[in-house]
């Protein structure tokens, strides 16, 4: 059954993190804090932000709840349904594509299994390709959360790349260390 907003419920570290972004900004504007607060969402929430959640946000904000859709729907960075453990966010822009992108991207989906926008059957990756990640000389490239895995030119390194996340754990976001 599908949470109602009464029953999304976030932790006392994020609600403080979350007040301290609206306190940065003048009363009337607090929906200036809707980008971080979003940050915090996903990572509160299991990496996505479902309607729910949308809806929690824009009560905190005492916006309309489309508000926080429109932002939400806009940038790639905010998942919108469940992701697995990583979300590898591929580069597709023209240099990385000058530098294998295309290739990195069918070397991901043969080894996982997966299409993009899907999660592989062990719920530990989703392929998502992305565009520009500003990392255009060190492609093919991909970002997972805030790091960068560059030079992912070869099957090797990408195997490497694999083996190296599936020991890795999610990383604590800064506000709750
Ligand atoms: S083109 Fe890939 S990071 Fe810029």
């Amino acid at each position: 059954m599908a949470e109602t907003i009464n029953e999304v419920k976030f932790s006392d570290a994020a609600m403080a993190e979350i007040q301290r972004y609206i306190s940065h900004y003048p009363e009337g504007r607090q929906k200036s804090a809707l980008l971080p607060i979003l940050h915090i969402a996903q990572a509160e929430f299991g990496g996505w932000v479902g309607p729910d959640v949308m809806d929690k946000i824009a009560e905190i904000l005492d916006i309309q709840p489309i508000e926080v859709y429109e932002v939400a729907t806009f940038y790639t960075m905010f998942n919108l349904k469940p992701v697995g453990k990583h979300v590898l966010e591929v580069c597709r822009t023209g240099p990385c594509c000058l530098r294998g992108a295309d290739e990195l991207i069918d070397t991901l989906k043969r080894k996982l299994n997966i299409e993009e926008g899907e999660t592989s059957a062990d719920g530990m990756f989703t392929l998502k390709p992305v565009e520009c990640l500003a990392s255009c000389g060190t492609g093919p490239m991909l970002q997972v959360r805030e790091l960068f895995y560059e030079n992912l030119d070869s099957e090797e390194r990408v195997d490497e790349f694999l083996a190296m996340m599936r020991q890795k754990e999610h990383e604590v976001p800064t506000w709750a260390q």
